[in-house]
């Protein structure tokens, strides 16, 4: 904002904004349709598909079906997941499985060739399709990333990410982008529809699984230009997130206790059986809660592979074995510390079944949408799976909806040339710091009406003292919609817990629906009365 803006591009191409699974995926669909995607890194590096260490939900065993998938699915969501989307997430998942691996993603089979599936939390049966214990998002990722290369109708510019869109009324017409890695200029394009597929939010609690880079800006550029945000007050916060100093925080998946593992505390009690029937296979916001208490009373609860597992948790899961090596822990002879994270956002921009959001051609699909699929709690292993679902969805509608170029395979490739920025100092760092340990702070694993008014008032100062950055304003609007709904919804539901209402209320059984400037009236009304 700083550096006066050049003149807009214009392109015939669909621009994909993200580079995780959803975003690969679409771009995909829509070939030979020509795509640009902006990915904020080189491929591969910091998206939130490629840390995914479960695998996808699918029902792939005889003895299964997605019609208990998707009872799972609501079950998990606390009373607020959309049946609809719940039936036709899980009906679909059978054939994205199967079209990932004509892709080559090398799930793993037995010697009969049928998928080996591990069990998570709160599903009824092993159900998650997975890749060397630890491995499927790494996996797939790469899989579609030598995809994605080798299909001449998708353009990628790396290092750049979103600031804002560009609208006319209600319809999106294009966006602004600028250099991610170093101070730019923004630059205008126009396009004749956007694909927003950039993650979620966790990097903006203190403690999150996520990538350094995934910070609510998507969902916060979206909201900046008057998109409707669905259940901005739902966070999903890990409870096995591996306790060893690392930001962000290294994940120990939760196969690890489909496979056995158990959660014990320093005193070696099992707590995890005091507090729910499926001890450790609870959902995952009870056990998140389990760990919480535990590390609040200094307990120090941890993560137990010894006996489940023995020597065999350093081959099986790969990534673990690496976490655990780097910080000197050997899971083989002593339990993993672990404390929860947040993980993932189950709010975001609503979207339709189609994958459309609330303004004209603009369309969601991964983390950054709201979709109804998960309600207050997501189910293990259905992120990678509504991605995936959604991407093809949003794709097909794309095609349904903008007609293709004249002559597609002629659509030049688009040159940015990013002019430096005049007085960009790059982000505030105290200021990111303050914004991250606010959330955790006040808008974590317990709220109360005190602490989301005082995480209000911080981020409120911190939109004044940043005006200049906009993609610090991209994350303070994701912020002040999570705090202003966690607020607004005076109960207690999966992953949002109030100590101050600490039961599920009835009335509030249902999705949450809000604007930015909705939003901002609320925080000036609570601030101007405390
Ligand atoms: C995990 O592997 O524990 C995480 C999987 C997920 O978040 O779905």
């Amino acid at each position: 904002m700083s550096s006066p803006p050049s003149s807009p591009l214009t392109t015939d191409r669909i621009v994909i904004v993200g580079a995780g699974l959803a975003a690969l995926y679409a771009a995909l669909e829509l070939a030979p349709r020509p795509v640009l995607m902006i990915s904020p890194e080189p491929l591969g590096l910091g998206a939130s598909s490629a840390w995914a260490q479960g695998g996808v939900a699918a029902a792939m065993a005889k003895t299964d079906s997605a019609a208990a998938h998707a009872q799972d699915t609501e079950a998990a969501g606390a009373g607020t997941v959309d049946p609809e989307v719940a039936a036709m997430v899980t009906r679909m998942a059978r054939d994205h499985i199967l079209d990932l691996t004509a892709l080559g993603a090398p799930f793993d089979r037995d010697p009969q060739g049928h998928y080996v599936m591990s069990r998570e939390a709160a599903h009824s049966a092993a159900r998650v399709v997975r890749v060397k214990g630890d491995q499927a998002g790494h996996q797939i990722m790469e899989t579609l990333i030598q995809t994605v290369r080798a299909t001449p109708s998708i353009q990628i510019i790396e290092n750049t990410e979103a600031l804002r869109l560009q609208t006319e009324g209600d319809t999106v017409t294009g966006l602004w982008i600028r250099r991610a890695d170093r101070p730019s200029a923004p630059v205008q394009i126009s396009c004749p529809g956007v694909l927003l597929a950039g993650g979620g939010s966790g990097g903006l609690f203190a403690h999150t699984t996520n990538p350094p880079r995934i910070r609510g800006q998507v969902i916060g550029l979206a909201a900046r230009a008057g998109a409707m945000i669905a259940d901005a007050e739902f966070v999903q916060f890990h409870p096995t997130a591996v306790d060893c100093g690392e930001d962000p925080a290294p994940l120990a998946t939760e196969a690890l206790r489909g496979e056995g593992a158990i959660l014990i505390n320093a005193q070696g009690h099992r707590f995890m059986q005091d507090l729910h029937p499926q001890a450790e296979l609870a959902p995952r916001d009870v056990v998140a809660r389990g760990i919480f208490a535990e590390t609040q009373a200094g307990r120090r609860p941890m993560l137990d592979t010894r006996t489940a597992l023995g020597a065999e948790v350093l081959s099986r899961f790969p990534a673990l074995a690496e976490t655990c090596a780097r910080a000197g822990i050997d899971p083989v002879k002593d339990p993993i510390p672990v404390a929860v994270a947040a993980h993932y956002h189950m709010g975001g921009i609503q979207t339709d079944l189609q994958g459309r959001a609330s303004l004209e051609r603009l369309w969601v699909s991964g983390e950054a949408a709201s979709t109804g699929l998960h309600g207050a709690n997501r189910l293990a292993s259905n992120g990678l799976l509504e991605a995936l679902v959604y991407a093809r969805r949003a794709a097909a509608d794309i095609a349904a909806s903008i007609a293709p170029p004249p002559a597609a395979d002629t659509v030049p490739l688009l040159h940015p040339a990013f002019p430096p920025a005049t007085g960009e100092a790059g982000m505030d760092l105290a200021a990111l710091q303050c914004l991250r340990q606010t959330m955790t702070a006040h808008v974590g694993m317990r709220r109360d009406a005190a602490g989301l008014t005082t995480a209000l008032r911080i981020l409120a100062q911190l939109e004044v003292d940043q005006a200049e950055d906009e993609a610090f304003l991209n994350m303070c609007a994701t912020a002040t919609l999570v705090a202003t709904s966690a607020l607004q919804r005076r109960e207690s539901r999966g992953g949002h817990f109030r100590s101050d209402y600490p039961n599920a209320d009835p009335a509030f059984a249902r999705r949450s629906r809000i604007t930015l400037d909705a939003a901002h009236a609320i925080r000036d009304q609570v601030l101007s009365t405390s």
